[in-house]
């Protein structure tokens, strides 16, 4: 099976455009970009793919397309699988999947009735660093995680973010160490209870929280604490720590440790594993499509994605009631 695809919103969507161009049998032949001058730029980058401006433009190359690719504004991702699955099946989104709980629903209908493959560009999980740990932890001596998002990059929530109404830093960051989290151990928390607060942000049109704190219960009993710092006077990190009965991994700038415990003594060993790994971050999408070429199942499920989703929605709706919220699931 050939893989043509339009990639829609060339910030992040770039790393698309590499990544499924790097498949095999597989090729991009459209990017749509709303902006003039990236336009202008992608035209000389990229001389074998039609650039376009619009997603409507989409609906012309209906016959040589079996996927789409978005990577536009959060707000966009749900209108845009709405109206283009009147044209095709296949779509990676990038997370937010969407922002509503009102959008999940109509989501949902659309995705059972028009039998829609959908995938979400967690990328961290091909970070080599978090796959050591997967392969490493013992899920039911861990008792308590930390894991933070450092964003580093404060100007970006001054752009397209502030104009957006349902924009949230759970959304936009907590989400990936929510997501890495139940992947680690196999697991969706049971509830959760956020603070936040808007200390750096609050001299700028920025109006929305720019620091959270969730605690996470799972069902065991674990605690997870996650926060997703936007403010954060950091390179763009994701700081971890996860403590097992019997031993402690630690990651931050500067180290990347494994403690543990011999004869009362400890043992510090430094590891030395990929991090940040930008460039094995592609594989998930390169998964994704020979997931779809060979017919076989996806991974992350929809039916998770739309969980993540609910883990964030009941983040955000903990933040406004100040209250733990018991997190429902889809079966
Ligand atoms: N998975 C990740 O690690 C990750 C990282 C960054 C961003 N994201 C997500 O990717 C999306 C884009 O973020 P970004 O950081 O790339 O933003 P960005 O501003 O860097 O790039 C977005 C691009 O999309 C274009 N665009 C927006 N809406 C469009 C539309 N309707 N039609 C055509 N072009 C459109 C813009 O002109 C811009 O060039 C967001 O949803 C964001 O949450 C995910």
């Amino acid at each position: 099976m050939k893989i043509n695809s339009v990639v829609i919103g060339a910030g992040i969507g770039a790393k698309h455009v590499d990544a499924l161009n790097s498949v095999s049998n597989t090729r991009v032949i459209a990017i749509c970009e709303k902006d003039n001058i990236k336009r202008n730029y992608l035209k000389k980058k990229y001389k074998k793919i039609q650039i376009i401006s619009n997603h409507k433009d989409i609906f012309s190359l209906k016959k040589k397309i079996n996927l789409i690719s978005i990577a536009s504004y959060d707000s966009d991702h749900f209108k845009q699988i709405k109206i283009l699955s009147k044209i095709c099946k296949n779509f990676i989104v990038e997370k937010p999947m969407v922002t509503t709980p009102k959008e999940l629903k109509e989501l949902r209908k659309i995705v059972k009735k028009k039998k829609l493959k959908i995938f979400s560009n967690l990328a961290l999980r091909e970070v080599r660093m978090f796959q050591y740990l997967k392969k490493k932890i013992i899920k039911n001596q861990i008792y308590n995680i930390d894991a933070d998002y450092l964003w580093g990059r404060v100007q970006k929530l001054f752009g397209w973010r502030l104009k957006e109404k349902n924009y949230s830093l759970t959304l936009g960051a907590s989400i990936h160490m929510i997501d890495i989290v139940n992947w680690l151990i196999d697991e969706l928390p049971v509830s959760i209870f956020t603070k936040g607060n808007k200390i750096v942000t609050k001299k700028s049109k920025f109006k929305k929280f720019s620091f959270l704190t969730h605690l996470l219960q799972y069902k065991n009993g674990l605690i997870v604490k996650i926060t997703a710092n936007a403010g954060a006077v950091h390179p763009h990190f994701h700081n971890i720590k996860i403590f097992e009965k019997n031993k402690t991994f630690i990651s931050n700038l500067n180290n990347q440790l494994l403690i543990s415990k011999s004869r009362n003594k400890f043992k510090i060993k430094k590891l030395n594993l990929p991090y940040p790994d930008k460039k094995n971050r592609k594989k998930l999408i390169q998964f994704y499509v020979n997931s779809l070429k060979k017919k076989k199942a996806i991974s992350p499920t929809f039916n998770y994605l739309c969980n993540l989703m609910q883990i964030c929605f009941s983040a955000d709706q903990s933040l406004k009631i100040k209250k733990e919220i018991k997190i429902k699931y889809f079966r």
